[in-house]
């Protein structure tokens, strides 16, 4: 009996692709090449089901280029590379990575949030250029964490973990903003607060951005948005590039209109703005907020454990689109 085939993306943990291996034949990218949509649609060809990361786009046109493609499963949380509807119209099975990120998704959130209002990175910067030459009162001074108004937009999974570091370990007080309020039950141990949007920006002292991205979140925090937050307030984007209008984020920065920001994720990433680039009150990472090896090797687990269930008849464990297994 010829076993599926199944594509194997982008580069990763080697002894958890060798569990495809088990069932499918596996095509796999050891050198990391990035394809190009056109090279995806033909890689794809012949293949039961694909492991991908955010970088690999599932649209329409990569879908009806290969008909016989069952399973689409993605190393991460966040799938707004995927076009679920698409996928839905075609049966297709999308799943993703949620749960095994959180916790370390988290503590880079508050690491960042930290790193901007203590000023981490451009102090540092500044002692490896040989700049520093005294103490004085007002090098780098920067904003208390503690104690501080910790603002949420985006209190899902990532969000109420963000939350209880800041709550719970640093006395700091929680507002939000989020589609729908949280149960009583899960605000309650955070002491959070929902406001409206326009509240958050204004109350928060710390601004964390962990909202998925979709045409509805699309620069979500703007010029407008940042014209009502504090000048002392810090603004930390760990979600996706696209949910900061970044061009706006680096003209507030430049003016001083908020202190300081911190960014893991960048529309048109890998690219990041030039103008990011040139300002010094930014901390900026290339998107590394969930990595660790325990966490990545988990999130490699999960998209493998669903690609297995998906293509031999199994249950598997976080479907974006469960419906289509009902068919
Ligand atoms: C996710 O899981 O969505 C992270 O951003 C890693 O891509």
């Amino acid at each position: 009996m010829t076993r599926p085939a199944v594509l194997v993306a982008r580069a990763v943990f080697g002894d958890i692709v060798d569990r495809l291996r088990v069932h499918f034949d596996v095509e796999d990218n050891p050198e990391d090449r990035i394809f190009s949509k056109a090279e995806l649609a033909a890689k794809l060809a012949g293949k039961a089901g694909a492991f991908i990361t955010g970088s690999e786009r599932i649209d329409a046109e990569v879908l009806d280029a290969n008909p016989q493609l069952r399973a689409v499963c993605n190393m991460a949380v966040g799938y707004n590379n995927i076009d679920v509807d698409a996928c839905n119209a075609r049966g297709v099975l999308a799943t993703n990575t949620p749960d095994v990120l959180t916790e370390t998704t988290a503590d880079f959130g508050f690491a960042l949030m930290m790193a901007a209002a203590r000023r981490l990175a451009e102090s540092e910067h500044f002692l490896r250029r040989g700049e520093w030459t005294k103490w004085s009162y007002d090098m780098f001074i920067g904003s208390d964490v503690h104690g501080a108004t910790l603002g949420i937009l985006g209190m899902g999974r990532i969000g109420q973990a963000i939350a209880r570091r800041g709550a719970l370990g640093f006395g700091m007080k929680v507002v939000y903003h989020n589609r729908s309020r949280l149960a009583p039950e899960l605000e309650a141990p955070l002491g959070a607060r929902y406001v409206g949007k326009e509240q958050l920006m204004r109350e928060a002292d710390h601004l964390v951005i962990v909202v998925p991205y979709s045409a509805a979140s699309h620069h979500a925090v703007g010029s407008a948005e940042m014209a009502l937050m504090k000048p002392s307030a810090t603004l930390t984007n760990v979600a996706r590039g696209g949910v900061v209008d970044d061009a706006a984020l680096a003209a507030a920065l430049r003016e001083r209109r908020i202190a300081a920001a911190a960014l893991d994720v960048f529309e048109g990433e890998p690219k990041v703005h030039p103008d990011l680039l040139t300002v010094p009150n930014v901390v900026l990472t290339p998107h590394i907020a969930s990595a660790t090896v325990a966490t990545r090797r988990a999130m490699a687990g999960l998209a493998v454990d669903n690609l297995i269930a998906a293509l031999t008849g199994g249950t598997p464990p976080t479907p974006i689109n469960p419906q289509v297994l009902a068919r």
